[in-house]
C-alpha cells in the first residue's frame, strides 16, 4: 500500500498498475468472472483521456443502422454515455464477480473500462471482442485529472493538489497508473494482428474528426455508405457528439451517475494543450523527459 498525499486515498498495486481499493476490489471480480461474447465491444482508456466522447461516437455509430430516431428518443439524448456504456471494473463488478449482465440491452453489447491491458482477462484479450483504446498527451490527462477531482469533491481546483498530483503521476501512483505503460500495452496489442485493438489519439479526433470517425466506424464494421455520406452522417454525428452539445444536453447539465457524481463534470474545456496554462516549465520538462524514456523505441509521440 502507499499513501497518496493529495486525497488521502491508500493505493495498492496489482499487475503493475495502482489502484484504490474499491477500484481493485472491481479489478478484481471482473478479471476473474468476465465472460466476453464475441460481438462485444469494448471501451478502454486511461482515465481522462477522452472516454466519454468515444462512447458517445459509439454509440451514436451503431445507432444509425437501428431503428430511425424522431428527434428526441435518441439514447445520447436520454442518458449520459456512461450510463449507456458501463464501465466494468467501476459499475458493473464493484460488488460481484458475477453479475446479472442480461439486462445490458445494447447489441452489440457496450462495455468500457480503464484496466489496463494486462490485466485484462485471457479470455477477453484472446477473443474476437473489439477493444477500442484512446489515449491523450498525459500533460493534459494530468490537468484533466485535476479539475475532474476538484469538481468530484466540489473544491476549488487548489494549485498545491496539482503540485501533489503532479509528483504521484510521474511516479505512476495514481489510479490506474502509471498512464505511459497503460498506454504503450494497448499499443502493442494493436500491432498485433491476431488482437481486435483500434488505437485512436484524442489530438487526432480532435484534429481530423472525419478521419477518424470513419476509422472507429470500419474497426466497428459498420462503415459509412456513400449516400450516407452525402447525406451528411459523419457531420451529424460529429455534431451529436461535440463537447458542446453533449454538454448542454439536460441529461448531462442535471444528471448524475450511479455513484452520485455530477454527469457535467466529464464535459470541461475538451482543448488540445490546455495543460499549458496551468504546469510550468519545468514540470512540463520533467514530463516530457519521461516520456521520452518510457516511449523510447516506440513510435508513439504525444
Ligand atoms: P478536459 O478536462 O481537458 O476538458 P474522460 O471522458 O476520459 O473522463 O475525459 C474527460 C476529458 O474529455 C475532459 O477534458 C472533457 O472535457 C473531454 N471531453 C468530454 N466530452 C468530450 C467531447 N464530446 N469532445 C471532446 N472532448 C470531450
Amino acid at each position: 500500500p502507499f499513501d497518496v498525499d493529495f486525497d488521502s486515498t491508500k493505493l495498492f498495486k496489482y499487475q503493475g498498475c495502482w489502484y484504490d481499493d474499491k477500484t481493485l476490489q472491481g479489478v478484481l471480480n471482473f478479471q476473474r468472472g468476465f465472460e466476453p461474447q464475441d460481438t462485444d465491444i469494448i471501451i478502454a482508456s486511461f482515465p481522462k483521456s477522452g472516454t466519454t466522447w468515444l462512447k458517445a461516437l459509439t454509440v451514436a455509430l451503431l445507432e444509425r443502422s437501428k431503428q430511425k430516431h424522431s428527434s428526441d428518443d435518441h439514447p445520447l439524448l436520454l442518458d449520459n454515455p456512461h450510463g449507456l456504456v458501463p464501465f466494468l471494473e467501476l459499475r458493473l463488478f464493484t460488488e460481484t464477480s458475477k453479475p446479472d449482465l442480461t439486462s445490458i440491452s445494447s447489441s452489440p453489447r457496450l462495455f468500457s473500462t480503464h484496466v489496463a491491458f494486462q490485466t485484462l482477462r485471457e479470455a477477453l484479450k484472446n477473443s474476437p471482442c473489439k477493444i477500442v483504446y484512446v489515449w491523450r498527451n498525459v500533460k493534459d490527462v494530468l490537468v484533466s485529472f485535476w479539475y475532474f477531482n476538484s469538481a468530484k469533491l466540489k473544491i476549488e481546483e487548489e494549485r498545491s493538489i496539482l503540485d501533489s498530483m503532479f509528483e504521484s503521476f510521474c511516479r505512476g501512483v495514481i489510479n490506474y497508473g502509471p498512464s505511459w505503460e497503460h498506454v504503450l500495452n494497448y499499443w502493442r496489442a494493436s500491432l498485433e494482428d491476431s488482437k481486435n485493438v483500434l488505437f485512436l489519439k484524442y489530438e487526432e479526433l480532435k484534429t481530423e474528426p472525419r478521419v477518424q470517425l470513419k476509422r472507429l466506424a470500419e474497426f466497428l464494421d459498420c462503415p459509412f455508405t456513400v449516400e450516407e455520406e452525402e447525406r451528411g452522417s459523419v457531420e451529424e454525428i460529429l455534431d451529436l457528439c461535440s463537447l458542446r452539445n453533449l454538454k448542454n444536453l439536460e441529461i448531462n447539465k442535471t444528471g448524475k451517475t450511479l455513484r452520485g457524481a455530477d454527469h457535467k463534470i466529464f464535459f470541461r474545456k475538451g482543448e488540445v494543450g490546455d495543460s499549458k496554462n496551468h504546469l510550468t516549465p519545468e514540470m512540463e520538462k520533467i514530463i516530457d523527459m519521461i516520456t521520452e524514456e518510457k516511449f523510447e523505441g516506440s513510435d508513439l509521440k504525444f
